[in-house]
């Protein structure tokens, strides 16, 4: 499975500390689209550049990263195709792929610590999409959203 990240400068450390949780899969190979410093960036473009490579089909998932998490999983969740979660939790994660098939993970690195980002990270990424009916039937319902 290839993974996109990508982040503002409000989330650089924590982005780099998803990178190291990424690299403990063998099956996982990583794609960095920045930001890598300090200096200000604006996360639309951000997450326009994981997503674009999500849809594509270049990549399989993202991850988006902004102070909050909030900015960019709104910005994320333009994007025709995308289904970001803005987790904070380990539950939600999980939820997110089971219920939701979230193709994209969204985290606030001004808000969730390192710990709690690695579990969440880790349980996103080995949790898969249950295929339940009802759940199919919902995601059908809500991607149908884009075209009204
Ligand atoms: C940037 O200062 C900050 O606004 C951004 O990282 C994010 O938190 C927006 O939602």
């Amino acid at each position: 499975m290839k993974i996109v990240v990508g982040c503002d400068h409000g989330a650089v450390e924590l982005k780099a500390e998803v990178l190291k949780v990424l690299a403990e899969f063998k099956d996982i190979e990583t794609e960095d689209v920045g930001t890598y410093n300090a200096e200000s960036v604006d996360y639309p473009e951000i997450a326009e550049k994981v997503c674009g490579k999500v849809v594509s089909g270049e990549a399989d998932r993202g991850i988006v990263l902004c102070g909050t998490g909030i900015g960019i999983s709104m910005a994320a969740n333009k994007i025709k195709g995308i289904r970001a979660a803005l987790c904070g939790d380990v539950f939600s994660a999980r939820m997110s792929r089971e219920h939701n098939d979230a193709n994209v993970l969204a985290l606030g690195g001004r808000v969730t610590g390192y710990g709690p980002a690695g579990e969440i990270v880790r349980v996103w990424v080995t949790t898969e999409f249950s295929h339940g009916e009802r759940h199919i039937r919902r995601i059908n319902k809500m991607m149908a959203l884009e075209n009204k």
